[in-house]
C-alpha cells in the first residue's frame, strides 16, 4: 500500500493508496482509530455503487454505523444540508470520539468536512474520495466549505480530515466525463511542478481500467500536493499554484451558471489560455501552450475559449474572490513543470488579459 503522510503544524495525517482499499476499509481504520461510532455521508449516486460495501467495511468490523444518502450535485453543499446534517448526528448521539466519512466526490468531501469543523465545535472526518477530482485534490489539504447563494466556497475554513483511503478502482464506475474532468487537475499538476508526469501521460494514455497506472499518477499528484501544503497550508502564498487555470476556468464556470462546463473542464481552457497570454508576453517561452492543447484535447478536454463576451469574462474574473487589495495573483508557467506567482494590480488586469482571450 502506497502511504503518504502530510506533516502540518498542528496535525498530522495519512494518506493511505491501493488498488482494492475499500476490501480492507474497515481493519484498516480499526488499525489507526479509536473511534466507535461512525457516520457515512454519501449521495445517492455514489451510495448506488459503494454505500453498502463501506458499510458493511465499518459494521462486520464492530463499529456503530449509521449511513446520510444525499441528492447528488452542488446543490447539497449548502448551509441547509449541513443542518439536516447537523439534526441526524444529534439524533444519533455522535459525540467528540465519533467519526464523519464522507464517502463521494469533491461535494460530498467539503461539506461533510465543513459539518465536521462546526458540529461539537470540530469532531473527526476521514475522506473516501470516490472521484479522480477529489482523489488528486480537493479530499487532501483541508479546504472544506459551504456555498451561498453569492457564490461558491464562500463559507469554510481550513480543517483536515484524520484520514484520506484512496481505492482507484472506484473511478471505473465514474461517468467519462468526469474522469477527463479529473485528469485535467493531474495535467495541472505535470504543468506546474512534474515535466517527467507530464511526458508520462502525453506518451501514455492513462484510463479508469489501468489501476496501477492510476494508482501511480494518484501518488504523484498527492505528493506533489503534500509539498505544497505543508509550505503554505492557509493558502497565503505557494498554495496559489495549484490554482493554475483556474482563475480563467472559473469565471468560464460562473458565466455559464456552473451547468455548461465542468470544473476541470473550465481549468482546461483557463490553462491554454493563460499560457497564450503569459507566451505572448514572453513570460512562457514558446510551444507550452501548444503542448498544453495537445494533451488536452488527448484527454477529451476543452481548450478553446467559448465563443462569449470577452467583457462578461473580464468581469467574472475582476471579481474571483481570490481577488485581494493588491490585485490578483496569476499562475504562470515558464515552460512545463516550473511555476511562478505573477502580481497584476486591479487596475492592470483587464489590459494583462485584454485581445489575447
Ligand atoms: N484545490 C486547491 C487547494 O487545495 O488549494
Amino acid at each position: 500500500m502506497k502511504n503518504i503522510s502530510i506533516n502540518l503544524k498542528d496535525v498530522s495525517y495519512n494518506i493511505f493508496i491501493e488498488e482494492g482499499l475499500l476490501n480492507k476499509l474497515g481493519s484498516l481504520f480499526k488499525q489507526n482509530f479509536k473511534s466507535k461510532k461512525v457516520v457515512i455521508v454519501t449521495d445517492d449516486n455514489v451510495n448506488k455503487y459503494y454505500g453498502d460495501k463501506v458499510l458493511e467495511q465499518f459494521t462486520l468490523n464492530g463499529f456503530d454505523t449509521h449511513k446520510i444518502v444525499l441528492k447528488h450535485g452542488e446543490k447539497s453543499k449548502s448551509l441547509s444540508v449541513a443542518e439536516q446534517i447537523y439534526g441526524e448526528l444529534v439524533e444519533f448521539n455522535i459525540n467528540r470520539d465519533s467519526m464523519l466519512v464522507a464517502l463521494g466526490g469533491g461535494v460530498i468531501g467539503d461539506l461533510t468536512g465543513f459539518v465536521a469543523s462546526t458540529f461539537l465545535r470540530g469532531i473527526k472526518y476521514v475522506q473516501i474520495p470516490t472521484s479522480l477530482l477529489a482523489q488528486v485534490d480537493s479530499s487532501v489539504g483541508g479546504k472544506v466549505a459551504v456555498n451561498l447563494n453569492q457564490g461558491k466556497n464562500l463559507v469554510g475554513s481550513f480543517y483536515h480530515p484524520s484520514a484520506v483511503f484512496i481505492d482507484p478502482i472506484v473511478l471505473n464506475t465514474l461517468e467519462k466525463r468526469f474522469f477527463s474532468d479529473g485528469m485535467s487537475e493531474v495535467i495541472k499538476y505535470g504543468c506546474i511542478k512534474d515535466e517527467v508526469l507530464f511526458n508520462r501521460l502525453d506518451n501514455n494514455i492513462a484510463t479508469p481500467d489501468n489501476e496501477k497506472f492510476m494508482e501511480e499518477i494518484i501518488y504523484t499528484c498527492c505528493n506533489i500536493k503534500k509539498m505544497v501544503v505543508e509550505k503554505d497550508e492557509k493558502d497565503l502564498g505557494d498554495r496559489m499554484i495549484l490554482n493554475f487555470g483556474h482563475t480563467i476556468g472559473h469565471a468560464i464556470e460562473k458565466y455559464y451558471n456552473f451547468s455548461n462546463y465542468s470544473h476541470g473542464e473550465g481549468v482546461a481552457i483557463g490553462m491554454y489560455n493563460i499560457c497564450k497570454i503569459s507566451e505572448s508576453k514572453g513570460l512562457t517561452i514558446k510551444d507550452v501552450s501548444d503542448r498544453i492543447r495537445k494533451i488536452l484535447i488527448k484527454y477529451n478536454l476543452p481548450y478553446d475559449m467559448p465563443n462569449v463576451e470577452q467583457d462578461e469574462i473580464l468581469k467574472a474574473i475582476k471579481t474571483d474572490k481570490k481577488t485581494m487589495d493588491k490585485g490578483l495573483n496569476f499562475i504562470i508557467i515558464e515552460d512545463i513543470g516550473k511555476v511562478f506567482l505573477h502580481n497584476v494590480k486591479s487596475e492592470d488586469i483587464e489590459q494583462f488579459l485584454k485581445m489575447n482571450l
